[in-house]
């Protein structure tokens, strides 16, 4: 099988490094891809953009290309996976209204509440006055989110009430353009993050192993927050117990309350959680993709060929499939990311040092990086995600940076406690 993968982070290089171990997958188109997916054997970049469906389409339909995934939510938002359907393709992701489920957290708050799912509570505002005069009443800490998609950067933590005046201002001002026609404010929930990414057909969900992101840019989650910094998996704090709940609290109800709105939602749904104090699963968010860097630590522990269950999603078979398989062990990925992440960045340094790092035993999954005049060069915030897996999280973490120590750019920023919370849980229990 030919499989054409969309989009050019890490994420997408680690699909296509994935699924080109499966022995059924012959050869892995990436558009637009990046320097670590061009230099992959069985493994291409085309130079189209993610919102060239027109183009995508005519690729796929000519080259035989038995399955699409697509990486980001943006194209699936856009439509793309309906785009693709109506031209007969295989496709790996929701449609334009299942992607909503990301796009607009309105919408996603307002299934969350009509199917009882527990998240926090929530109030949409249209109107400034109201969202200003709500803020007022309810106090601080409270969360500001604008509407839709804005690239991680439409959520503001407040923990005074001038700081979410100034967010809902900002919001409405049109900060995020059509993003802020509507703001979300909800309670401010605390305890531990975990990210459940379950994979689905449309009625069988299947989670893959939990992982835990690390999203601030500075060391002890302190400073902006980013796309994530790095990431490790299995997250202990999701027991086999906590996981049972996550199914029948959250992930099978989300999929019933999509089928009732006739949603035939067949992709990845990525359940963004809080474990709350009392140990109970609430929702923050919901994604419609695989997470970037938690997909960067989950497929690596895959056994089962990640082509079989993508395709049976894709196709409505997943209730067929036996369980998924894992490997024993842990992963841990440390991101490497450009001076000035995540405001603005340096870009066009020459990358070294990689084959040394993979020499090591690691796995160094490109994100902004793109091969210059015949060198590897960054090209991105996120450059690298130096990933490893060991027999225990002490293991894959040493792994992971002793490889980041062989690679070398001008401004190369990596946080250097990437799994400490996995790390304690480990030495107290052995
Ligand atoms: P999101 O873009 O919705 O994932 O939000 C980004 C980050 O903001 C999350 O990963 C959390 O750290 C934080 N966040 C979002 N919603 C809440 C909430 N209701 N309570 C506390 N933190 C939140
Ligand atoms: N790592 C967070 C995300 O993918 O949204």
């Amino acid at each position: 099988m030919k499989v054409l993968v969309v989009g050019n982070g890490g994420r997408e290089h680690t699909l296509a490094w994935k699924l080109l171990q499966s022995p059924k997958v012959e050869q892995v188109t990436c558009i637009p891809g990046n320097g670590g997916t061009a230099a992959m054997e069985q493994c291409q970049n085309l130079p189209l953009n993610a919102e060239d469906f027109e183009g995508i389409g005519r690729f796929a339909l000519v080259n035989g290309i038995g399955l699409v995934v697509v990486g980001p939510e943006a194209p699936l938002a856009a439509g793309i996976a309906d785009y693709l359907k109506h031209q007969h393709l295989t496709v790996f992701g929701p449609t334009r209204l299942g992607a909503q489920i990301e796009a607009s957290k309105a919408w996603a708050k307002a299934l969350m509440q009509e199917a009882n799912i527990p998240t926090a509570r929530a109030a949409v505002f249209t109107e400034l006055d109201a969202a200003q005069a709500y803020v007022q009443a309810q106090g601080a800490p409270i969360v500001v989110k604008a509407d839709g998609l804005a690239a991680g950067k439409g959520v503001t933590v407040a923990s005074t009430v001038a700081e979410a005046q100034a967010a809902i201002a900002a919001i409405f001002e049109g900060q995020f353009g059509k993003a802020g026609h509507r703001v979300v404010i909800e309670e401010c929930l605390v305890g531990q993050e975990v990210s459940v990414l379950a994979l689905t057909d449309g009625i069988t969900i299947r989670p893959l192993l939990p992982a835990q992101d690390h999203k601030r840019i500075g060391e002890g989650d302190t400073g902006s927050n980013t796309g994530g910094m790095g990431a490790y998996a299995p997250a202990p704090i999701a027991t086999p117990a906590l996981m049972e709940r996550v199914q029948t609290e959250i992930l099978e109800p989300t999929i019933a309350a999509l089928q009732q709105r006739n949603i035939d939602y067949r992709g990845v749904l990525y359940a963004g959680l809080m474990i709350t104090p009392d140990g109970s699963p609430k929702v923050i968010e919901f994604n419609c993709r695989f997470g970037d860097p938690e997909t960067q630590v989950v497929l690596p522990l895959l056994e089962t060929p990640l082509d079989s269950l993508l395709l049976a999603c894709a196709q409505k078979r997943l209730a067929d499939l036996p369980p998924i398989t894992w490997k024993q062990g842990a992963a841990a990925c440390v991101v490497m990311a450009a001076e000035g992440y995540p405001a603005k960045f340096r870009k066009g340094d020459r990358i070294t040092g990689i084959d040394d790092a993979e020499a090591q035993g690691a796995v160094v999954f490109h994100a902004g990086t793109q091969i210059k005049q015949n060198s590897l060069v960054t090209d991105g915030g996120r450059v690298l995600g130096v990933t490893a897996v060991g027999d225990t999280f002490d293991d894959a973490i040493t792994q992971a940076y002793a490889a980041v120590d062989c690679i070398q750019f001008e401004g190369a920023y990596y946080r250097r406690d990437i799994g400490h919370r996995a790390r304690a849980i480990e030495s107290t229990s052995s």
